[in-house]
């Protein structure tokens, strides 16, 4: 997104003060996705990180990580013509996982993939609204790796430059279509 198009959908993104806790600046995406021409623009510009130069799409599945990314993520994996995948937190799904840990700020989290959602040789977009320390997106990678799978990259709505996610990633190739 370039130019006009992201300044207009910049606008969408309000920030609140001190939420959910004093000294946070929250960016609400919920006005972006009541706008129906906002929301269209953002999943259009997302799943071009799934398609080759020519707007082919080159991946399996398109993963998204609970629970803002399931929003963003399902529309994309119908623009590419994919299936849908959630990565979710302990406990929720039902069947057999794979279960990936990491540290929090204070304690950890745990996230799950079901075994058979992704298969050996699956290329997989990972879809997520904000990037910001990059622990969600180094876990569902680990997750899509334990299935056999490999990601092809991670595209988000909002990068939060200052937490440097980007380099949490190691390799993992990122696009994003807005940088605070
Ligand atoms: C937010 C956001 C990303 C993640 C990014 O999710 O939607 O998934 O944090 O942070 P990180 O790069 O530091 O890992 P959150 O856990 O708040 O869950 P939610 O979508 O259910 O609100």
């Amino acid at each position: 997104l370039v130019g006009a198009a992201r300044e207009a959908l910049a606008k969408l993104v309000v920030d609140v003060p001190d939420f959910p806790e004093p000294g946070i600046l929250f960016k609400d995406i919920t006005p972006l996705l009541a706008d129906h021409s906002g929301f269209a623009a953002v999943v259009a510009a997302l799943a071009a990180a799934g398609c080759d130069a020519d707007g082919t799409p080159v991946v399996d599945k398109v993963v998204g990580m609970e629970a803002r990314g399931f929003i963003l993520a399902a529309p994309v994996a119908l623009a590419l013509g994919t299936g849908f995948v959630p990565v979710r937190k302990a406990g929720k799904l039902p069947r057999h996982t794979h279960a990936v840990s990491y540290a929090l700020e204070y304690g950890e989290a745990t996230l799950e993939l079901h075994q058979d959602s992704v298969e050996p040789g699956d290329r997989v977009l990972l879809v997520d609204d904000v990037l910001a320390t990059g622990g969600t997106a180094r876990a569902t990678r680990e997750l899509i790796e334990a299935c056999g799978g490999t990601a092809h990259g991670l595209t988000v709505l909002m990068e939060l430059g200052f937490l440097a996610g980007r380099d949490a990633v190691g390799d993992l190739a990122v696009s994003t279509l807005m940088t605070v």
